[in-house]
């Protein structure tokens, strides 16, 4: 976005110059010639070799209306351009050439770092802000976890990648709602009411209610391998949820409120945040008006006593509605859901983010969105076909030793972050035992680690999750970013004077700060990246080849082989330097708040 900066000088430069040398071709030919300065933006490419410069612009297109060889078109726009770019005596902060059709431009690094640094220092954490998603509505739903299930590291993925979709988004100018999607209502709830009916009791709601359900919900499965009656109780048992039975009802809500106590818990350690919650039951008095209208358009046909949609698809099983019993599915609320979202918002995108062993689902659901739209003719505004993306995602595999599992192969993930919690303040322990906000950064850095551990692969990859690697302070960690910020704070502290832009830039002409600088002027395109392919991956990626970037820069030793330290006796340089320092942090800080960790001061 620093670049677009320069694009526009480029285009507003180039598109004058060429109406000053050319005045009778712009004047038969519009106000602009040919090319304005809009057309001119839109024809910017990225020159192939590097040494071209920063810009390319290609004018083969207009070669019909120049009426003169290309070469000599773009030697002249070229010379007239950094003539009037040197006009007012300043050292201009482009330098056009001519190339064989086109016009290219490099970027004066000085003007680079005087844009960048300043920017970044007048606008702290709103550096790279944008407002491309003004007026457009985005849905997030991810974490969605089960009732009466306990939350597992399957659900640590969708939470974590879902909550930093949403902090893009808004960071993007987006309105976002993070919806949480529990689900709450399907036929295992039949069991666990016959379940609790048999072998629970007011004990069960006493203590981590939600492993006790758990605990009830597997011996209902164990029970009914030897008594097949157990299934049928179950199932006339849910026919009671679903008939409204005061009793059956207050028992589901007891269950929904224990879930919803045990999730709360775990966001909150997390710092996670929904605007929006609905539980799959709310859908349940909207799947008639849905089954209707596809059955209005003939989409609907009865099989086995099932009331199906046929995708007419040989990859795609049909969708089943309702079954023989006419019990509704996960996919009619779905279904349900989709029309929800879209009559309620009129969404730009809505997403949802759910591990990859659910693509079948979601990729039959679109389809029979897509299908009755096409059916009923919709016009493409009130079409959300091509809106609705599911974003999946890889596994979470932990290695054998390290896992604490209560029961079978569930892990927990409160379980996870306490126990990455207690590591960190070990590690904390040996290494800065005078810690003034000793329990506070001991969580940041250990939820922090467990957060990054899933954001630093591709969201489409598995993640290999090891407690020594996810905890390092050294290498692709979250510790580690989170300790470089915590060292540029502590530079700011040592140097203890106002940071500002009003520096020498000049001063920062080396290597490593013009890397570091070159840097920082990506986060806003990274930030685009992220959004883009829905990951934020591109962002932690982005963080560490920052802070690797800044340690060289930071380790630098002089000619004489001594580290070239940041704060000297020289008062102009430290000044300039410290702005580099003050940046990359305000930088990192962003970044790792948009990942959902946050950065300690000290650490
Ligand atoms: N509750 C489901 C599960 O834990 C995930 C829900 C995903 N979202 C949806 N709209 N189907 O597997």
């Amino acid at each position: 976005m620093i670049l677009d900066k320069f694009k526009e000088q480029f285009a507003q430069t180039v598109a004058a110059a060429f109406c000053g040398a050319y005045p009778d071709i712009a004047k038969a030919t519009g106000d602009h010639g040919p090319f304005s300065a809009s057309d001119v933006l839109k024809g910017i490419e990225k020159p192939k070799d590097p040494k071209m410069g920063s810009i390319a612009f290609p004018i083969f297109k207009y070669l019909s209306v120049l009426k003169s060889k290309p070469d000599v078109v773009t030697r002249t726009v070229a010379e007239a351009a950094n003539k009037a770019l040197g006009a007012n005596g300043s050292r201009p902060a482009l330098t056009l050439t001519s190339a064989s059709g086109y016009i290219n431009a490099s970027i004066d690094p000085l003007a680079v770092s005087q844009r960048t640094l300043t920017e970044v220092l007048t606008q702290k954490n709103h550096f790279a802000d944008s407002s491309i998603g003004e007026g457009k509505i985005n849905l997030v739903e991810y974490s969605s976890p089960n009732i009466a299930k306990t939350f597992g590291v399957g659900h640590l993925r969708t939470t974590i990648i879902g909550n930093s979709l949403r902090r893009i988004y808004k960071k993007l100018g987006y309105q976002v709602i993070g919806i949480n999607y529990p689900g709450d209502w399907g036929t295992q709830f039949g069991k666990m009411i016959v379940a609790f009916r048999k072998w629970g009791s007011e004990e069960t709601f006493k203590n981590k209610a939600v492993f006790n359900l758990i605990d009830l919900y597997v011996k209902f499965h164990a029970e009914a391998e030897k008594d097949e009656s157990l299934n049928e109780e179950a199932r006339v048992a849910f026919k009671q949820l679903e008939d409204g039975d005061p009793e059956v009802t207050a028992l589901w809500e007891r269950m929904k409120e224990v879930s919803f106590e045990e999730w709360d818990r775990v966001y909150a350690i997390l710092g996670v945040e929904f605007d929006l919650m609905y539980g799959e039951s709310f859908l349940n008095d909207k799947m008639e008006a849905v089954i209707e209208r596809l059955t209005r358009v003939g989409l609907t046909s009865i099989s086995r006593g099932a009331l199906i949609v046929d995708l007419k698809d040989p990859q795609l099983p049909p969708a089943l509605l309702k079954r023989q019993d006419g019990a509704t599915l996960y996919i009619t609320r779905d279904l349900a859901g989709l029309i929800y979202r879209w009559e309620k918002y009129r969404f730009h995108e809505s997403l949802y983010v759910v591990g990859v062993s659910q693509s079948d689902h979601f990729k039959q659901a679109l389809k029979v969105i897509a299908m009755l739209e096409e059916a009923e003719n919709l016009p493409a505004s009130e079409r959300m076909t091509g809106k609705v993306k599911h974003v999946d995602f890889g596994w979470v595999k932990f290695g054998e030793k390290t896992m604490s599992t209560r029961q079978g192969n569930i892990i927990f993930l409160e379980d996870v972050l306490n126990q990455a919690i207690e590591l960190a303040r070990t590690k904390i322990r040996e290494k800065n035992p005078d810690l003034k906000q000793f329990d506070e950064v001991s969580r940041m850095i250990g939820v922090g680690a467990v957060i990054f551990s899933q954001l630093s692969v591709r969201r489409q990859k598995d993640v290999n999750f090891d407690w020594d690697e996810v905890l390092s302070f050294e290498g692709e960690t979250g510790p580690y970013l989170q300790y470089t910020h915590a060292r540029l704070c502590s530079l700011e502290r040592v140097y203890g004077k106002p940071i500002t832009a009003d520096v020498d830039f000049e001063l920062l002409d080396r290597e490593e700060e013009r890397i570091v600088i070159e840097s920082l002027a990506e986060f806003g395109d990274v930030i685009l990246d992220a959004a883009r392919n829905y990951d934020p991956w591109y962002i932690s990626t982005y963080l560490l080849r920052l802070s690797s970037a800044f340690n060289k820069f930071y380790q630098r030793k002089d000619a004489s082989g001594r580290i070239d330290k940041i704060i000297s006796d020289n008062a102009d340089l430290s000044a300039a330097r410290m702005a580099l320092v003050q940046s990359v942090r305000i930088v990192i800080n962003e970044g790792l708040h948009l990942l959902g960790l946050r950065a300690p001061d000290e650490m």
